[in-house]
């Protein structure tokens, strides 16, 4: 059954099963965007706030609260497992991960040791259950990790790129060393994924941000191995897997065969679109612009509609952003957003 007290809808909508309603959950609810954030955060960096397990666990749980969404997404950042091996990494306020020394050849290998969860990121684990105590069972946690490719984008390149050259004149010039680094980088997202779910995250998401890119042929040889790989080294934990990238729509195919049950998809691609490409037995994550959220109320209805009618009929479909939610994002609308999905959404919705 179904209902107040039944299983959670998040993640019967992951295994393409019936749900009360569609579930819905914002990438980024947490952050910016939010007074409460903005408040209990402070000034600090953003690594430190995150090395605390209680202002993580609370800063988790704000969007939770404030819009009864129907998952809670970890406060934590995909850098954290490359920073706490060592790598030398921090995240720049209003611009992202930064790298001092970024990663140039076979000597940098050395730099990315495997994670030890219990000694690396205590913290990360200790967050996962004190939220899983306080929240309702209804409303899963979701882990994540960074995807290899996206992770190695910001080692190679010591910042955020518009071009991705260093990263793609990398693997084509050394396909060698590019397979050694995405391997480490494998190791690196799969243990962590696998800490969080021991923890009791009852869902992961792999964020490959920076995927699109890349051509589909790139994608297949140079990525996709690896993300399979560390999709597979999850598998037996038998929890939803979530696959999303930024401007994928060429690679949804070959992202529907990775091993995911879910692929999340920006909002380039209308969903029923998406979802032809993407394959049958997979469910989709989206994929409503954010930036439609800053536009008059009538706008971001119409257009959640738009989303809601493609997506309908079939079950499977988790209703999100494109992308993360921006900072301007008024929390207002969101709110609004998720009880307009919860009164109109009928993708596998049980009559
Ligand atoms: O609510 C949530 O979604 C959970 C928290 C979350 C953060 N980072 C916290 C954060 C998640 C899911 C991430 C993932 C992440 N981090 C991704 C993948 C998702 C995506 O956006 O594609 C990427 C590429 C990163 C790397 C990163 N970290 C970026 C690009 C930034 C933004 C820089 C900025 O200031 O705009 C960060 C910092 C960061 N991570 C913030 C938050 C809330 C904002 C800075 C802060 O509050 O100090």
């Amino acid at each position: 059954m179904s209902g107040p007290t039944g299983p959670a809808p998040f993640l019967q909508a992951c295994r393409r099963q019936p749900v009360a309603h569609v579930p819905v959950w914002f990438m980024r609810q947490a952050g910016r965007s939010l007074p409460e954030y903005r408040r209990a955060r402070g000034n600090g960096s953003i690594l430190a706030a995150i090395a605390e397990p209680e202002l993580a666990a609370e800063l988790t749980m704000q969007p939770v609260r404030r819009y009864g969404v129907d998952a809670a997404v970890l406060f934590s950042d995909i850098i954290v497992p490359v920073h706490a091996v060592g790598f030398g990494i921090d995240v720049e306020p209003g611009r992202g991960p930064v790298v001092e020394a970024p990663f140039r050849s076979v000597d940098d290998l050395r730099r990315l040791r495997p994670l030890e969860p219990e000694a690396d990121v205590p913290y990360v684990t200790e967050a996962v259950k004190l939220l899983v105590a306080e929240l309702d069972p209804r409303v899963p946690l979701i882990g994540f990790a960074g995807a290899p490719f996206t992770v190695a984008s910001y080692l190679i390149e010591g910042g955020p790129s518009r071009t991705f050259a260093r990263v793609k004149s990398l693997m084509h010039a050394d396909p060698g060393l590019w397979s050694a680094l995405m391997d480490r980088l494998a190791d690196l997202s799969g243990a962590f994924l696998r800490a969080q779910v021991e923890a009791g995250a009852a869902a992961v998401q792999l964020f490959d941000s920076w995927a699109g890119a890349l051509s589909v042929t790139d994608y297949e040889r140079f990525v996709l191995p690896t993300t399979r790989r560390v999709l597979a080294g999850v598998a037996d934990l038998g929890v939803p897997a979530v696959l999303f990238g930024v401007g994928t729509g060429e690679l949804l195919g070959a992202m529907g065969g990775a091993g995911a049950g879910v692929v999340g998809v920006d909002w380039r691609v209308p969903i029923d679109e998406a979802r032809r490409r993407i394959g049958p037995d997979v469910a989709v994550q989206g994929n409503l612009d954010p930036a439609v959220c800053l536009a008059p109320w009538e706008v971001v209805a119409a257009e959640a509609r738009d989303v809601l009618e493609r997506a309908g009929g079939a079950p499977g479909h988790i209703f999100n952003l494109g992308h993360g939610v921006l900072p301007e994002t008024d929390p207002g609308v969101l709110g609004a957003l998720v009880d307009l999905v919860h009164a109109e959404g009928r993708a596998g919705v049980v009559p």
